[in-house]
């Protein structure tokens, strides 16, 4: 969940052009807590701040998204810590190592998305250094979804058809494509709005190229697939079922939302809802996966042990 929070923030400071709102850092204007208003700053902040890299004229709004951001990637740090820990705790129940391993690449990603965010940032945005951070944001939630899903105890039942796990992969594999796709869309867009600067956002997407009909156009298989997949599981008891249901109207959410940013002029509200509908659909299709493989959970073992204690 707050990793979900890190991509809403981050998407939000996007939207709202916020990047700048806090030109220092890990203070904001010189501040632990941004102030309210300027008469609280120093009269000297401008010049004191100034780092050649951009403005830093103080605007309380976007200085309090960014400081928002910056909390919950702090709050969602902390968190991987303890998650860490918890795999470490529960190492000795799979009676090996994996879980405690998978925690430790969580965290070794997420280290390395804080870096590659820096980059992002040093570069002024280059291109597919974005894409980069996005795929590596959407490896690092499987690894902690795969890390939690071990840890179920129900869902060591249910072993998936091949088909199903075949049709499942393909859907998992197109949608990680998809948000690749997308964020080299969102790349295109950044140009055409920043570089060129080109205030007419009706034109941005008409502007993005093949890499725009190349997305809208896998939207298709992405809702077919997911529609196939639903009709497959309708008869399935329990949680695959649920997961083809959420999975199909995340699609369905991230289509319509791409229509919306297409016809209505890329509306700022759509663009972070948008990601998010896109990131979520990966961990669901990812979820999903996991209630078709369901031997790698802790399940055997750990019950086994907890029974002989
Ligand atoms: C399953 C379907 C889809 C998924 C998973 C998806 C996912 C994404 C993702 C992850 C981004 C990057 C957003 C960002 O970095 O802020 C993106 C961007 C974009 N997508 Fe999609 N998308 C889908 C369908 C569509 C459709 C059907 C359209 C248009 C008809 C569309 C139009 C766009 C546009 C215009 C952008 C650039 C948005 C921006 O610059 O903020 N998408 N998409």
């Amino acid at each position: 969940v707050l990793l979900y929070l890190v991509v809403i923030a981050g998407g939000v400071v996007r939207m709202t052009g916020s990047g700048m709102g806090c030109p220092d850092w890990p203070k904001c204007f010189d501040h632990y807590i941004p102030p309210f208003s300027e008469a609280d700053l120093p009269a000297d902040y401008r010049q004191r701040l100034d780092t050649g890299h951009g403005n830093v004229e103080f605007n309380v709004a976007k200085a309090w998204i960014e400081y928002v951001n910056r909390l919950v990637s702090v709050i969602a740090g902390f968190a991987m810590l303890a998650f860490v820990w918890s795999g470490f705790r529960l190492r000795r129940w799979a009676g090996g190592t994996p879980l405690f391993v998978l925690t430790l690449t969580a965290l070794a990603l997420l280290l390395f998305e804080a870096w590659l965010g820096k980059r992002v940032v040093e570069t002024n945005l280059r291109v597919g250094t974005i894409t980069i951070h996005m795929l590596v944001a959407v490896v690092l939630v499987c690894v902690v979804l795969l890390a939690v899903m071990r840890t179920r105890t129900d869902s060591a039942k249910l072993v998936g058809t091949s088909s199903q796990k075949l049709l499942i992969t393909t859907l998992l594999i197109a949608a990680v494509v998809q948000v690749g796709l997308g964020t080299q869309v969102r790349e295109a867009i950044d140009t055409i709005s920043n570089h060129l600067a080109n205030p007419n956002r009706g034109e941005w997407v008409s502007q993005a190229g093949i890499v725009f009909i190349i997305h809208r156009t896998l939207s298709w298989g992405l809702l077919l697939g997911s529609a196939s997949f639903v009709w497959m599981t309708r008869s399935s008891v329990g949680e695959l079922r649920t997961w083809a249901r959420v999975s199909f109207a995340l699609v369905l959410a991230a289509a319509l939302l791409g229509i919306v940013l297409q016809n209505f002029d890329m509306p700022a509200f759509a663009q972070p809802l948008h990601l998010l509908a896109g990131t979520l659909l990966v961990g669901a299709f990812f979820a999903t996966a996991c209630t078709l493989w369901p031997t790698s959970s802790l399940h055997p073992r750990s019950t086994l042990k907890l029974a002989t204690v």
